[in-house]
């Protein structure tokens, strides 16, 4: 069995690779634009000079890329289920309604509310800043 990418972000389970690809597609030069698209050093803070040496080493003599408008099944598929433990839930796009955007929200084993709710507002968050400012996320 190979062994899994280490992590660079061990509060959020974020490997470099991960990190590299987002900040790659949605060109995030920033520790800050990282962590919003992310969460990646929004925990104990200790790999953000990680992030920054990651970050450098992306950018270093790159231009920063136009970013291409992303759909909300993009946005589920590539900058949101790459940062989900795979081992607790997995996420469904039902459909899409102008901003309305309704998720199946698979949980694997027990889960209280408030860990439905905190993935239901970082699903959210990150389809107002990729999708539309006014995007609201039912779980359905
Ligand atoms: S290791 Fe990244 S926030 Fe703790």
């Amino acid at each position: 069995m190979p062994t899994p990418p280490p992590k660079l972000c061990t509060c959020f389970g974020l490997s470099a690779a991960d990190l590299a690809r987002l900040a790659l597609e949605r060109g995030l030069t920033s520790v800050d634009e990282l962590s919003a698209a992310s969460t990646a050093g929004t925990g104990c803070r200790t790999c953000v000079p990680d992030l920054e040496k990651l970050l450098e080493q992306l950018w270093k003599g790159q231009p920063k890329p136009a970013v291409k408008p992303a759909t909300p099944a993009d946005i589920v598929r590539d900058a949101i289920r790459p940062f989900l433990n795979k081992a607790t839930w997995e996420l469904q796009l039902i459909d899409v309604l102008e901003a309305l955007v309704r998720i199946r929200a698979i949980p694997h084993g027990e889960k209280c509310r408030e860990a439905e709710d905190t993935l239901r507002q970082f699903v959210e968050n990150r389809l107002k800043e990729m999708y539309r400012p006014d995007a609201v996320v039912v779980f359905v």
